[in-house]
């Protein structure tokens, strides 16, 4: 690939070091999608300048202006603090005619709102579990379809934020009192699913028209027979993931006929939900082989040895290769202004 001058959009407050030396785990981790991405792109020869945001377009509309970058690196994942905002950045981009890597607005838009996702996937007979939306400041009626044990999270938010071991519940009272939690603690509407009990994937997809997936990788609990769900400490607490035996790797023993049973439903859902550039769909599957998708992440984490860019090295791709074609994908979408 030719040399480029890239934008890497960042939080500002994750505007990565340029050396690892002298920072603690806890602090690498906070920025290790940012270092890894930048470092990388460094190492391919790209000219990249790094621009941290809060609050305030004009700073990009300045490095666009002054810079011309032929691409923008997304990895801002709010604006102002509110995450629904990531689409309005991208927005922004294409009102400034600037290619950018990763999701356009309108997949990012209705990728963040899972109950218009699962309303989406509904209509295309894409399995998703049943569901209910319990707004805020309303009473918690459940309908009768919806049958315990159900499993109760926030409607926009991601990175598992309010998600335990208490997000399954079994009754009336547990799930109203779930649902108050979720309320007070995501300031967004509850969403309540029918609980998937069973082995849970996460399958990586590149692609604007046409699509590739990865291999479907796997979450395991090698030491605890807790139950397996991907809570906000199994994602993020390193002693905690240590003591469960937390391991995510290609799933085992799955049939070729089931990989692309599974590998076809996410390519159905990345097109019904309008995706483009990467993603990652997560998914259960139950004893009896059913298959339920759980949800879409456009512009999922991107670091080196996460699980996107894990299954991409297990199809031969480096994390090179995986950063190219993000930005080809990128410079290839055809946005309206285009
Ligand atoms: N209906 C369900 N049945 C069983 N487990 C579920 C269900 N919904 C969510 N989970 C568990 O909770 C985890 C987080 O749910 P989900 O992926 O919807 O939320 P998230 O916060 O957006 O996560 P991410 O970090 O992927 O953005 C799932 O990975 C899964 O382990
Ligand atoms: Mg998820």
């Amino acid at each position: 690939m030719k040399q480029l001058r890239v934008l890497a959009l960042v939080n500002e407050n994750l505007v990565p070091p340029e050396s690892l030396d002298g920072s603690t785990d806890k602090e690498i981790d906070e920025w290790k999608t940012e270092y890894d991405v930048i470092t990388t792109l460094r190492e391919m020869g790209h000219q990249v300048e790094v621009l941290g945001l809060s609050d305030d377009l004009t700073p990009i509309r300045h490095a666009i202006l002054k810079r011309k970058p032929h691409i923008a690196f997304n990895l801002l994942e709010e604006f102002h603090g509110v995450v629904t905002y990531d689409h309005a950045i991208v927005s922004y981009l294409e009102l400034m005619r600037q290619p950018y890597s990763g999701c356009n607005p309108r997949g990012l838009l209705i990728s963040k709102d899972k109950a218009l996702s699962k309303k989406i996937l509904s209509y295309h007979r894409i399995p998703s579990p049943k569901f209910s939306v319990f707004p805020l400041g309303r009473k918690v009626v459940r309908p009768k379809k919806l049958k315990f044990p159900i499993f109760v999270k926030s409607v926009i938010d991601d990175a598992s934020l309010g998600i335990s071991q208490a997000s399954v519940v079994y009754d009336d009272k547990e799930l109203a009192e779930r649902v108050a939690f979720v309320h007070e603690h995501t300031l967004a509407d509850a969403l309540a699913e029918e609980f998937i009990d069973g082995r849970e994937f996460y399958v990586g997809v590149l692609g604007n028209d046409r699509l590739q997936t990865m291999p479907v990788w796997e979450l395991m609990f090698t030491k605890s027979d807790a139950p397996l769900i991907a809570t906000r400490k199994v994602k993020w607490d390193r002693s905690y993931q240590e003591r469960l035996g937390v391991k995510t790797d290609h799933a085992q023993d799955l049939s070729p006929t089931v990989e692309k049973q599974i590998a076809r439903i996410c390519k159905r859902v990345y097109k019904a939900l309008d995706l483009s550039g990467y993603a990652r769909m997560d998914l259960r599957m139950r004893a009896d082989g059913r298959v339920y998708v759980l949800e879409a992440n456009a512009n999922p984490n991107l670091s080196f040895g996460e699980d996107f860019a894990e299954s991409a090295e297990k199809v031969g791709l480096s994390y090179e290769d995986l950063l190219s074609k993000i930005i080809g994908l990128g410079l290839r979408y055809r946005a309206p202004w285009k």
